[in-house]
């Protein structure tokens, strides 16, 4: 069938809107009819070339839909399934899904060439095969995915909302709570306001943090994170790290959770120097691959015992937290619609980056027309 989808070409080029063919489901595989889409950064490093992925790739990794087509040996889901889609898929058997940590599930190694198993590309076009971003492709009209790529949720739950749990909120969310292991009565700065970090704010409030410090260089980031449950809010880390000291009578932070865009050796030295005795720094914004940004002083770990670890979808296993953050929105004990600050067409995707780029989102949502 054909599909409209926003392809990345070439690095350093807008991303173009192009009408593919896509292949059916095979044995494990669904046809999605996508929704919506999160306007997460990390397409954009593949836009940048900052994360290099094998192009053509149809970008989008956030994502929600409809189930309309299941192949044969589909068991999570049948057609008319509403489902969430996991950015990393889980297959529930290798040894990091047997040990519950879905998030490094071995099928995931692919997610940036883009090919559904056995090396078979879900699209072809001018160009020959295109890939899908993290096998899923949400800037499509539709795509073919693996079943262990969607988590089915219940019907009434708003899809519009549900989407940013694709992505955005467990990777924030489960960086607090899971891969900083955020206590009551701690303090905690988060690094970077985007659709990522505010989450992060929002896992760290939820897990009992006393001061809790969102750092972005934007007015209007900051204001958010005010709203969703920051005691403060700051320009800098050398400002977050000062507040920090007085409120722990100079020992500093206990967590520091990294969610810039774009993550410099200056932005995790600031970190590291903000945490005290004990205290974890939790890298989960990128940089490319290749980027030494790590530079810190090894005696310093030592003599304050101090953690630096990185996490990948927020140490989730997504068949669980999916649906356990999506209860904690229809609680009340999480916000969604307070994320979304635009939405976008799939013929807008270039001013959705636009915007992301010029720090006027939150998160921006891609809406598809069918
Ligand atoms: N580890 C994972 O599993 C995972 C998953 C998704 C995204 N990511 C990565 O997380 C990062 C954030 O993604 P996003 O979608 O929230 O991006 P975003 O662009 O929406 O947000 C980034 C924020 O960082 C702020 N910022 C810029 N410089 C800063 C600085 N020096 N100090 C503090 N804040 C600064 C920006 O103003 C912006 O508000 C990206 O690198 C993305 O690729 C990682
Ligand atoms: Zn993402
Ligand atoms: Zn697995």
């Amino acid at each position: 069938m054909k599909t409209k989808a926003a392809v990345v070409y070439e690095t350093g080029k807008p991303i173009e809107i192009e009408e593919l063919e896509l292949d059916g489901p095979k044995d494990g595989e669904v046809l999605i009819r996508y929704t919506h889409a999160g306007l997460c950064h990390s397409d954009v490093h593949i836009a940048h070339g900052d994360l290099e992925a094998r192009l053509p790739m149809v970008l989008g990794h956030e994502g929600a839909g409809v189930i309309e087509e299941v192949g044969p040996g589909v068991t999570r889901v049948k057609p008319g399934d509403h489902v969430v889609c996991s950015f990393i898929p889980n297959c529930g058997v290798c040894r990091w899904c047997a040990t519950g940590q879905q998030a490094i599930c071995d099928m995931g190694a692919t997610i940036l060439e883009g090919y559904l198993p056995g090396e078979r590309f879900p699209f072809t076009g001018p160009k020959g095969n295109y890939g899908a971003m993290c096998m899923l492709g949400t800037f499509s009209q539709y795509s073919t995915i693996h079943q262990n790529s969607v988590v089915k949720v219940d019907d009434d739950l708003p899809l519009d909302k549900a989407v940013l749990v694709g992505c955005g909120v467990p990777t924030g969310w489960g960086s607090a709570v899971n891969a900083a292991d955020v206590k009551p009565g701690e303090t905690v700065i988060v690094s970077g306001v985007g659709g990522i970090g505010i989450n992060a704010v929002q896992g760290a409030r939820y897990a009992g943090a006393k001061n809790l410090i969102a750092v972005d260089p934007l007015q209007n980031k900051r204001e958010k994170a005010m709203e969703l449950g920051a005691t403060h809010a700051v320009g800098t880390i050398e400002e977050a790290a000062d507040l920090a000291r007085q409120m722990t009578n100079g020992n500093g932070a206990d967590k520091a959770v990294v969610t810039a865009g774009i993550v410099t050796e200056e932005i995790v030295t600031g970190a590291f120097d903000a945490i005290g005795k004990a205290g974890t720094v939790v890298l989960t914004g990128l940089n490319k691959l290749s980027a030494q940004n790590v530079n810190l002083p090894g005696s310093i770990f030592t003599l304050f015992k101090k953690t630096v670890k990185g996490s990948l979808f927020g140490d989730c296993n997504p068949t669980t937290d999916i649906p356990k953050i999506l209860g904690l929105y229809q609680s009340g004990d999480l916000k969604l619609d307070e994320l979304i600050t635009k939405t976008y067409t799939l013929e807008q995707v270039n001013e959705g980056y636009d915007d992301l780029l010029n720090g006027k989102n939150v998160r921006g949502v891609l809406v598809h027309e069918h």
